[in-house]
């Protein structure tokens, strides 16, 4: 796995002992046993018990463990008792206690057979299966057997958790008190590739001289999407949780080592690059570094110039990936590249040198072409070096036909594992470029968020890089192009998804093996927190997955040519999702140009899902234009929007603003010949581009809810004329489109993923520790979910920062316990949010928010960036500081709106736990509507 072999790279780079460190893994635990340990160990070392107590089973819906205690049912504040039982409604006779379990290679498996899983199945339906485990087993941490010639220094483990949900390590119990407040880490629940392991501080200091215990405890929890149907996988009705766990440790020495999982570069052609973004993996074993340099080594220096995009800090076991600009004068003929980085720490500079490889090609020509495809590389927002992969067409053309943006499913690694299968799954074309991003991760946001930006930054970005050459110049087309969306499984759910929020930039979807969105996937059924919560309350939390719910948005692709594609019996995506996708955009349009390909029979994947006549026809027919001037050009249609900054157009039609921002904003637009008239729903500002009204369509009048807008005749006769108007009290009025463009992407904390650059981590900078640990878990996560790049910085750097001017325009999050430090007290002194300062703490609507265990989050306005948001994570105490950590909107479907207060009963009741929640009103104000507190 990847992650192994970053560490060991890791090791090998400190001059560890690769063999001892070797003989630590759990697997070996077998071997020191039974050899009796003569072996006197050189470093710390660190072994994990094969043995497992395992709790469960505990019915719960997808997410729920971000509000849920990770440790559900247990307090581990309290000693654990092997002998009790708990509640559970999944078991016969409606209680559960612990069982055993071992591992095997580093994996736990866990099942629990005596449960009628297929009765409850029958009546719940894979809602049924999923279901919450806690895990728990020890760790022994070794000292050096002569410690006076090593470190003194405390190690850290370095952990990696795959497919679990989180873990904690407990110290042992008679250093444990009742105020104890366990540090939860994530695990990489997807198992991404290009995963560090966490680096973790040992709750209490091991002993010099004696092996020292730890406990272990996991957060287990089955579902649908990462296991599958265990009746198809395993031909068994008994769902099993495969959890793969590894223990190292690392002494802590200062130091920065090369990541080579991270490194980003780009594959050459002819010896040029393809894209002049280059990145490289760094981490901090510990200590606080700063990259100042970058050159290239002196054999290369006639072909390359090499720059610091800027200059980068490494906080201790953080990894970053740092952006690197190429200028290349001549090709390129050597297969790596090799680069030397200056970095810096407070009393040293030391150099760091990189070889990265790379791929040459030749030209790409109508019978010859990389069977993997090119990658190529470019910065996604300001500064995050990544890289997509592309199949050139067979011929360039004088009119460039739009490029195919396909994306992939959850789990494939579109950049190296799965590259040549996905590249050889799409039909290369003869005049249009396939793209292939990578979404970020296998996984990303599902294809939201950082993931749809990243995908249209792909198309802008091969534009750029064909513009840049002579000799490619012939084969590019317009960044702003409109493209033809293709996709699989989450892609095809991502190709819906683009579709219905950008229809005007798209001419025809391929969508196949969609699911149309999170709830409907695998439904909410088992959810714990409903038994508790305020269905109004629950309406509210549940309104921030109302961007993503595909169906809600087709009535913005009832004008567009899909063809959509369902295997008919797909094990991992039922085949009903498609079909009701297409039932309900043809309820919004019968004539609707939509086409369903049912593959009877067919699974999920198979030969020739896109590699068929039916698709090659359909995508030569959208390419080549001759499908779009065929169809009629629609005279009645409704745009649906959610969030307008993250919507485009339909027809020339924009919604600018909501009325009521939570609630979906609907414009139905009628073109008779009697003139135009528009009904809105929620709507507070739209616009017309009038060249995107049929040709026919002049001088008419125009009605917006029954109100006559004047248009003069000169305007008429400019098809780039926007009419924008806005609404006032139910009257509408015509608006100067710049006021009202920008308003800030609300709605829900998880857009602060969505951050033009690195996201800027905020500390407190008095008594650090547990804070950078919480920002260091929170940029662990970031780059493991979403390769997206943090700088963790104190209270007291930021307002530096602000007041020189230097503070960076991108989303920032801020880290509060306790007294709330000088940087958010000078953006919060502000109040553009109802959220106001009261002596040390928060107060919201007169209420203070330091309750004991209370988690407080909510998005602010950037300080200087009108388009960028702060996320605020405050907890008055330790406990609910962790909580609001836990909170951070690392994965889809957890529901949290622009703001949230939850209390400690979440830990056993969920949402139930919640205190009140909410959207903003525009420009930041307090709504009513969509808010409970
Ligand atoms: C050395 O470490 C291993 C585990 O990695 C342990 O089993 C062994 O007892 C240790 N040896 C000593 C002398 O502590
Ligand atoms: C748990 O049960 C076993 C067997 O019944 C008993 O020996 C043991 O004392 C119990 N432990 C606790 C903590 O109650
Ligand atoms: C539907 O779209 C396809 C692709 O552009 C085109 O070939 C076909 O003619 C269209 N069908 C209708 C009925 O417009
Ligand atoms: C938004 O609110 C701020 C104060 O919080 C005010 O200064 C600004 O003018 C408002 N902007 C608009 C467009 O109403």
């Amino acid at each position: 796995m990847v992650a192994d072999a970053i560490r060991a790279a890791l090791l090998t780079l400190i001059g560890l002992n690769l063999s001892a460190a070797t003989s630590t893994s759990t697997g070996d635990t077998q071997a020191v046993m039974t050899i009796p340990a003569v072996t006197e160990n050189q470093t710390w070392t660190v072994s994990l018990s094969q043995d497992w107590d395992v709790l469960g089973p505990f019915p719960i819906h997808a997410r729920e463990q971000h509000f849920l205690s990770p440790s559900f049912p247990l307090k581990l504040t309290d000693p654990i008792d092997l002998n009790a039982t708990w509640p559970s409604s999944y078991a016969d006779g409606g209680s559960v206690g612990w069982t055993k379990a071992q591992s095997l290679d580093d994996v736990i498996e866990v099942s629990y057979p005596s449960v009628r899983w297929a009765a409850l199945r029958a009546t719940e339906g894979w809602a049924a299966l999923q279901h919450h485990s806690v895990l728990r087993s020890v760790i022994t941490v070794y000292p050096p057997s002569n410690p006076s010639n090593q470190e003194t220094s405390i190690p850290r483990l370095l952990v990696d958790l795959d497919q679990g949900s989180f873990f904690t390590l407990l110290p042992p119990s008679d250093n444990k008190d009742d105020k104890f407040v366990p540090e939860w880490h994530a695990g990489n629940i997807y198992a991404l590739g290009r995963a560090p392991p966490n680096a973790v501080s040992l709750p209490y200091p091991p002993s010099t001289d004696s092996p020292t215990t730890y406990e272990i405890v996991v957060s287990g929890d089955y579902e649908i999407r990462l296991f599958g149907d265990p009746r198809f996988d395993l031909g068994s009705e008994v769902p099993k949780t495969s959890i793969i766990l590894t223990v190292d440790i690392q002494d802590t020495v200062p130091a920065v080592v090369r990541v080579d999982s991270h490194a980003v570069v780009s594959d050459f052609v002819d010896g040029w690059a393809f894209g002049n973004a280059v990145g490289v993996g760094l981490r901090s074993l510990d200590g606080w570094w700063t990259v100042t340099g970058a050159s290239v080594s002196a054999n290369l220096a006639e072909i390359f110039e090499v720059s610091l995009l800027q200059k980068t800090r490494i906080a201790p076991t953080q990894t970053r990936i740092i952006p690197i600009t190429l200028t290349q004068r001549a090709p390129l003929r050597h297969d790596s590249i090799e680069l030397t980085l200056t970095v810096e720490s407070q009393d040293t500079v030391s150099e760091v040198r990189i070889a990265i490889p790379v791929e040459h090609y030749a030209q790409w020509s109508a019978d010859d072409v990389p069977a993997a495809g090119i990658k190529a590389s470019f910065f996604y927002g300001t500064s995050m070096p990544a890289s997509f992969i592309v199949i050139p067409p067979r011929e360039p053309t004088n009119a460039p036909q739009p490029p195919i943006l396909a994306l992939h499913g959850a789990g494939l690694d579109a950049l190296k594992e799965h590259r040549l299968s996905w590249v050889e799954a799409l039909p290369r074309q003869r005049h249009s470029w396939v793209i292939l991003p990578a979404g970020r991760t296998e996984w990303g946001l599902d294809w939201h968020g950082p993931s749809t930006r990243e995908a249209w930054n792909t198309v802008e970005a091969l534009s750029d890089i064909l513009g840049a050459r002579e000799e490619w110049r012939s084969w590019s087309f317009a960044p702003d192009t409109r493209v033809l969306l293709m996709g699989h499984s989450n892609g095809g759910q991502g190709a819906w998804y683009v579709g219905g929020r950008y229809p005007d930039r798209i001419v025809g979807v391929v969508p196949a093996a969609g699911y149309i969105k999170s709830q409907a996937y695998v439904p909410w059924v088992q959810s714990r927190s409903a038994h508790y919560i305020d269905p109004a309350l629950r309406a509210l939390l549940d309104s921030s997955l109302t961007p993503d719910d595909n169906d809600l948005f087709l009535s913005n692709l009832a004008d567009t040519p899909i063809l959509a594609i369902h295997g008919g019996d797909d094990e991992n995506v039922p085949v009903w999702h498609t079909r009701e996708l297409v039932a309900t955009l043809k309820t919004w349009n019968p004539h609707a140009n939509v086409t369903y390909r049912e593959d009877s029979g067919e699974h999920h994947w198979y030969e020739g899902l896109f590699l068929n006549d039916a698709v090659k026809t359909f995508v030569a027919s959208i390419l080549s234009g001759e499908g779009a001037t065929a169809a009629p050009s629609s005279r009645s249609y409704t745009l649906t929007v959610a969030v307008p900054s993250d919507s485009g157009s339909l027809h020339g039609w924009s919604v600018h603003s909501l009325s009521i921002p939570g609630r979906l904003g609907r414009l139905g637009v009628d073109i008779e010949p009697g003139g135009i008239s528009v009904r809105t729903t929620n709507i507070k500002a739209f616009s017309i581009r009038l060249g995107s009204l049929p040709e026919d369509v002049k001088n008419v009048p125009f009605l917006v809810d029954g109100q006559s807008v004047e248009l003069d005749e000169a305007s008429w006769d400019q098809p780039d004329f926007f009419l924008a108007l806005a609404q006032e009290q139910g009257v509408w009025s015509p608006y100067p489109l710049f006021d009202v463009q920008s308003v800030p992407p609300t709605g829900r904390i998880l857009n602060v993923l969505s951050s033009a650059g690195p996201i800027t981590i905020v500390i407190p900078s008095q008594s650090p520790s547990a804070q950078l640990s919480a920002g260091l878990r929170i940029a662990h996560n970031l780059d493991v979910y979403h390769k997206l790049d943090a700088d963790i910085i104190t209270e007291d750097e930021a307002a530096t920062r602000m007041r020189d001017g230097s503070l960076a325009s991108a989303n920032i999050v801020v880290l509060a316990r306790g007294e709330l430090g000088a940087f958010s007290r000078s953006i919060l002194e502000e109040a553009r949010t109802p959220f106001k300062i009261s002596g040390t703490s928060l107060k919201l609507r007169g209420r203070l928010l330091n309750g004991p265990s209370m988690a407080t989050l909510f998005l602010h306005p950037h300080p200087t960036n009108a388009n960028s948001l702060v996320l605020f994570a405050y907890g008055a105490d330790m406990s609910g500081f962790e909580r609001a950590v836990r909170l951070f909107p690392i994965r889809t479907g957890v529901t949290v709106p622009d703001w949230i207060v939850v209390g400690r009963q979440a830990d056993e009741r969920g949402t139930g736990g919640v205190h009140g929640a909410g959207v903003w009103g525009n420009n930041w104000s307090w709504n009513e509507a969509m808010s409970a507190f």
